[in-house]
């Protein structure tokens, strides 16, 4: 245990140890990237969490959420005589998506899944930190909870990881992601909103069809989704404050038959992003404006369903600021990062509903001439593998400073 009046500097020996899990973090990481399974499906990924946990005395609760864990540390250490508990999460699920990797022997062996997004090594980093953590479980003035959470991708697996209990008792969170803009040794985090909201919508927009040759006598659905797709380009554009970000992306347009008929019918699916609280209900409010009034004004018809998906993360200032201190200090300052939020979302966003804390960005570009690194998602993504022991330590190193001192130094 940190004496009461001890420097918060970063633990050196808990440094040296996170380098030094380095090569087992790396064959943990290559072990689930080849085996990856989807949202809500991840039974061998918690099979293998549970077993590398199992060889750490926790108190371990497996099928949360379906294929999630919730494992306790229970610190022995008294502190100031103020227990806190703080939960470390990693997601654990692999998209639907092929592996392209050329140059790698631990391509995904499974058809048509990988890990693209990095969170492989986000079990990795926080199985890192648990072992880190563990190691010190007699002096710790706390109890750290390990979340392994299923279907990040999509679906969204911590809302249900929270109505099962994951937070249940605990006062503070702390998540990472790999973001391959930043090098590997460097992270990033963002003030305030971190990832946007994300909400998706399904219109259909119902017209009259008929000949191609008489359009006088329909109600042409193509023409009118045309005016609707060119007016949605104006909610961004004319009715957001232009220092409030937000995305409208229609990703799908399906309608018509053949050259000579007239469409009756086109639907169309679209994403919106916002990264304000306020503006989310506003978005939504005003496309069904324009859709009623220009479908109104062709004579046509519409359905318009909008599905809230995942709120916006939004850090917690406390959070931010332990973060940044101990990434200071462990890395030096050149190698720590204020980000610009990212308009993809996260379901981590639920947990910061829930509770403070926050959730930052972990390099990983992989500079390597013959398997260059791609973005998230995409089908030749890879890690530099050196921010393994970086992820783990950053993890273990700020809980055991939110454990030993809390968040409002
Ligand atoms: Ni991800």
């Amino acid at each position: 245990m940190a004496p009461a009046n001890a420097e918060p500097s970063v633990d050196l020996r808990l440094q040296e140890r996170a380098a030094a899990l380095a090569p087992e973090l790396t064959s943990l990481r290559r072990d689930l990237h080849r085996h990856p399974e989807l949202a809500f499906e991840e039974k061998e990924t918690s099979a293998r969490i549970a077993r590398e946990l199992s060889a750490l005395d926790l108190e371990i609760r497996t099928g949360v959420a379906k294929t999630g864990i919730v494992a306790r540390i229970r610190g022995g250490g008294t502190g100031g005589g103020v227990r806190r508990t703080v939960a470390l999460r990693a997601d654990m699920d692999a998209l639907p998506t092929p592996d392209r990797k050329k140059h790698v022997d631990y391509r995904s062996e499974v058809d048509g899944a990988c890990h693209a997004c990095g969170h492989d090594g986000h079990v990795a980093m926080a199985v890192g930190a648990a072992r880190l953590l563990a190691e010190r479980k007699a002096d710790l003035p706390g109890d750290v909870v390990l979340l392994f959470q299923p279907a990040e991708e999509g679906i969204g697996g911590a809302e249900p990881m929270i109505a099962e209990g994951a937070l249940d008792g605990v006062d503070f969170i702390l998540g990472q992601h790999m973001l391959p803009s930043i090098a590997a040794g460097e992270v990033g985090v963002s003030r305030g909103p971190a990832l946007a909201a994300v909400d998706e919508f399904l219109l259909t927009i119902h017209g009259r069809g008929g000949h191609g040759a008489y359009p006088h006598l329909t109600v042409d659905a193509i023409v009118v989704a045309a005016q609707v797709i060119t007016a949605l380009q104006t909610v961004v554009s004319r009715s957001v404050d232009p220092l409030d970000a937000a995305v409208l992306s229609i990703g799908m347009v399906k309608g018509g038959y053949n050259f000579n008929v007239i469409a009756d019918k086109v639907e169309l699916r679209g994403t919106v992003r916002t990264l304000s609280r306020a503006l989310r209900p506003e978005m939504s409010k005003r496309i069904a404006t324009i859709v009623r009034g220009i479908t109104e004004a062709f004579g046509a018809r519409f359905d318009l369903e909008y599905i809230q998906r995942y709120p916006a993360t939004i850090n917690h200032d406390s959070g931010v600021e332990l973060f940044l201190g101990e990434a200071q200090k462990a890395l030096g300052n050149d190698k720590v990062h204020l980000t610009a939020p990212s308009m993809g979302a996260e379901d981590f966003a639920y947990y910061l509903e829930k509770i403070p804390g926050a959730f930052w960005w972990i390099g990983c570009r992989k500079d390597d001439a013959e398997d260059p690194g791609y973005g998230l998602h995409h089908p030749t993504f890879d890690l530099d593998e050196r921010c393994l022991p970086v992820g783990a330590h950053l993890l273990a190193q700020s809980a055991l400073t939110y454990l030993t001192h809390g968040a409002d130094r």
